[in-house]
């Protein structure tokens, strides 16, 4: 299959594809996602096809007004209503009880709940509202990758697997939206950390709870998909943190095992240790955790175009606003602190 890069303004030949029960990929404000008609079975079984995805792990619907949500839904507590106001279109999916039968049973693996979300994107909108059909999206990386925020990112992982990709440039947030269980009225849950902070939908709704699998890998994640490998380049990642060893010693240790190190980091730390690195990619400045997430896919990916065998990244502070930076960074580097 020949994969078509369209502009926004071909929006209609994309709708197209997704009534016909093909695979679009699309800019959000988040990462890129890889659309399917939601209510359609066979399209959205490709989409698990196209990515290697398990086919346990549920799907994010996404529509392109909140007045959609209450067709697929049971019901919708006055919390999402208030969340939904307060934040969409934005990057916050939100998991409530799903009515049955309104959807493609492969979009939610099987649960009773399904996640859904409005994005920030003028071009994924006008996507929804051409097809007419709720789009299921994944992020449209190959399983295990790190999450596409370019097209160039998409086409790598997807050229030949999927009809098109509608190219509207780099995303904004860089990391995924935060999914947050709605399930129980009594225990708003954070599934999974992402573009908007604790804090922020605690400013909403008050107190908001982490999944216990966040902080601790011996219980089970409530969201299928946190289980998995994650977001990880070619080369293996090790995260380089203030209470470690030190940038002095662990540079050492692997210019000795001839290892050639591609240098991930803030700026500071590139203009002291860069000259150490066969390849440097910069998060910007130390304080700004938001360009950092914004840069982190684009950053591990960068590498595989180089000479680098190994990626030493800098530890950023587990604060409200680095939280979901620093979780994918210790998914991509599979936990490996030195
Ligand atoms: O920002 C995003 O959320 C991007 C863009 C494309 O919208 N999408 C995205 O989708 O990150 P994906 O499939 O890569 O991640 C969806 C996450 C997975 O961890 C999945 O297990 C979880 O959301 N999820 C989806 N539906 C769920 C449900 N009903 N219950 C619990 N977790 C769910
Ligand atoms: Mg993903």
């Amino acid at each position: 299959m020949e994969t078509e890069r369209l502009q926004p303004e071909e929006i209609e030949r994309a709708a197209q594809f997704i009534r016909e029960g093909e695979l679009v990929a699309f800019q959000t404000e988040t990462v890129y996602g890889l659309g399917a008609d939601a209510t359609n079975d066979e399209a959205v079984k490709k989409i698990y096809q196209a990515k290697g995805r398990p086919s346990d792990n549920p799907l994010i619907v996404h529509v392109s007004s909140k007045d959609q949500v209450k067709q697929y839904v049971e019901e919708i507590p006055p919390e999402a209503v208030r969340l939904m106001d307060a934040f969409w279109p934005g990057p916050l999916t939100i998991i409530l009880k799903h009515k049955k039968g309104t959807l493609s049973e492969t979009v939610t693996a099987g649960l009773d709940t399904v996640g859904i979300r409005v994005p920030d994107s003028s071009s994924a909108l006008k996507l929804i509202e051409t097809a007419g059909k709720p789009l299921a999206a994944p992020s449209a990386n190959t399983s295990g990758r790190p999450s596409p925020t370019t097209a160039e990112h998409v086409y790598h992982d997807m050229e030949g697997k999927i009809a098109a990709i509608v190219d509207d440039g780099e995303t904004g947030v860089g990391l995924e939206s935060t999914v947050l269980d709605l399930t129980d009225r009594n225990q708003p849950t954070i599934l999974r950390p992402g573009g908007l902070s604790k804090k922020e939908l605690e400013r909403i709704i008050g107190p908001v709870a982490l999944d216990p699998y966040l902080s601790s890998q011996a219980q089970a994640p409530k969201s299928p998909g946190m289980k998995y490998r994650h977001y990880s380049p070619e080369e293996p990642v090790y995260i380089v943190s203030e209470s470690g060893h030190g940038w002095n010693k662990v540079i050492e240790y692997f210019e000795a095992q001839n290892e050639k190190i591609g240098l991930l980091a803030s700026e500071d730390i590139i203009q002291t240790y860069g000259k150490h690195a066969v390849a440097t990619f910069s998060l910007g400045r130390k304080e700004d955790t938001q360009t950092a997430s914004r840069l982190l896919y684009a950053g591990l990916r960068f590498f595989e175009t180089t000479d680098a065998t190994i990626i030493l990244a800098e530890a950023y502070e587990e604060s409200d606003e680095g939280y979901a930076f620093m979780n994918r960074l210790e998914k991509a580097a599979a936990g490996n602190y030195l």
